[in-house]
């Protein structure tokens, strides 16, 4: 009898290890990227609560563009933050406005459009290369973007290549731990830690991690020389 309730114990602390091997705690590992946000989603992209709730100006400032930066918005949707960074960097600087639905890059257009700013490119883009010039940008821009790439490394790689030697990424992730993104979707959400995990091994070395976006993490990346001879 004895031994028939200690076999019972092992068996059941067998299948508690194995239900918890694929995460640790809440976070997914390895993590499946999530579908990506289709134009039909356009209006909440542009919806007024955004300057409350992502705070762009802070955002924008944080980074410390100034007038004459190349700037990249990859995944820039209907252009909230292009037109944001755009005017940050002119009259002489520019942004390479990249997405891979055809649809955004009409709407960013328009949107530019309505508000006079013309110092952008639109990039169409793949879902394995933003297509960006090597070697030429200050910084990148990847808000709500990153955990919706299929192919995040070979997209990482590309980055790497676009940026100037001093080039910075700027990425922000709603929260995966925690309850301050609890409105959103988990598979749209990432931890610290799975972001680490990915950028680390793609060649990125972690400048800051900012936590003043009231759901957001803002990371803070530039190259890590140790990996990226
Ligand atoms: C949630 S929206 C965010 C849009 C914009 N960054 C913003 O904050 O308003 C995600 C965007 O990422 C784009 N996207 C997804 N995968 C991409 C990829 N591999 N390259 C470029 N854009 C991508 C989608 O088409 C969509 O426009």
């Amino acid at each position: 009898m004895t031994r028939r309730i200690y076999r019972l114990h092992v068996a059941c602390v067998i299948l508690a290890l194995l239900f918890c091997l694929p995460t640790f705690g809440d976070e997914p590992a390895p993590r499946a990227p999530a579908p990506v946000m289709t134009f039909h989603g356009a209006e909440w992209l542009e919806r007024p609560e955004r300057e409350q709730e992502e705070m762009p100006a802070e955002v924008i400032k944080t980074m410390g563009l100034k007038p004459g930066d190349v700037v990249a918005d990859i995944g820039c949707g209907t252009g909230y933050f292009t037109r944001r960074m755009a005017k940050a960097v002119a009259p002489d600087g520019k942004v390479y406005a990249n997405d891979i639905q055809p649809e955004f890059i009409e709407m960013l257009k328009v949107n530019c459009a309505k508000e006079g700013i013309t110092n952008f490119e639109p990039i169409l883009g793949a879902e394995d290369d933003p297509k960006l010039p090597k070697g030429g940008i200050d910084w990148i821009l990847l808000t709500d973007v990153y955990h919706e790439f299929q192919q995040p490394k070979p997209m990482l790689a590309r980055m790497l290549e676009s940026l100037k030697p001093d080039g910075k990424v700027a990425l922000i992730e709603y929260r995966l731990l925690g309850d301050t993104a609890a409105h959103i979707k988990k598979e749209h959400r990432m931890s610290v830690k799975q972001v680490l995990a990915e950028w680390n091994e793609a060649g990125f070395e972690l400048v800051d991690l900012q936590e003043f976006l009231p759901s957001q993490h803002f990371f803070i990346f530039k190259r890590d020389p140790d990996r990226t001879k």
